[in-house]
């Protein structure tokens, strides 16, 4: 088993709720997470827990040589082993409830966040302080794509963003629906 495969299921041992899932995603779902993404648009982007890295390397693929990358990822051991893979390409912090203070800028900074937080398994105080935050660190026009494991955050979304596209990725598992919401 891959290294990262092995990290991943210790830590949904050790905290399921907050990792969400007992297998990192598929590339499948990592290709179609940023395959609607205008990158060359992209200066500033989020990536919101990151775990083994299956997305970020995605992301990293494709990044245009102007594109900031922040990581965001709860747990230590992963947090590390990001940074030691990605080393200067990205910028990594802990806690995605405060991305405009680890990043160290205003409302309306980012132009993407890409989000593998697993919403449903969060408690309705924490999914409202996330979206919150997501929703002031994006600049007007800017995107959120978050995959779930069900339609459940559909409402919530629509709530808050001006528009709301969920589409379906069957080659994952589970499989997974990739919510595109823009501000
Ligand atoms: C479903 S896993 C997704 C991992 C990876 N993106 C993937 O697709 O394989 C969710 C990840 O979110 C992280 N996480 C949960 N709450 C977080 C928070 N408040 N801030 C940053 N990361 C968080 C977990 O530790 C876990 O690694």
């Amino acid at each position: 088993m891959e290294g990262g495969t092995a990290l991943f299921i210790q830590k949904f041992i050790q905290s399921p709720l907050q990792v969400g899932s007992l297998f990192p995603s598929s590339a499948a779902l990592a290709r179609k997470m940023t395959a609607s993404l205008a990158w060359q648009n992209i200066e500033l982007a989020a990536e919101l827990g990151a775990g083994t890295g299956v997305i970020t390397n995605e992301i990293m693929r494709c990044m245009e040589p102007g594109t900031k990358l922040h990581v965001f990822e709860k747990d230590l051991e992963m947090r590390k082993r990001l940074q030691k893979k990605y080393g200067p390409s990205a910028d990594y912090h802990e806690d995605a409830c405060e991305i405009l203070k680890s990043i160290g800028k205003e409302e309306g900074a980012l132009d993407v966040v890409l989000s593998g937080l697993p919403f449903a398994n969060f408690d309705k105080s924490l999914q409202a302080q996330l979206v919150t935050e997501i929703y002031r660190s994006l600049r007007p026009g800017g995107v959120l794509v978050a995959f779930q494991y069900s339609t459940q955050m559909k409402k919530t979304f629509q709530a808050t963003f001006t528009e709301v596209e969920i589409s379906f990725e069957p080659r994952n598992f589970p499989p997974a629906f990739v919510y595109t919401c823009i501000k």
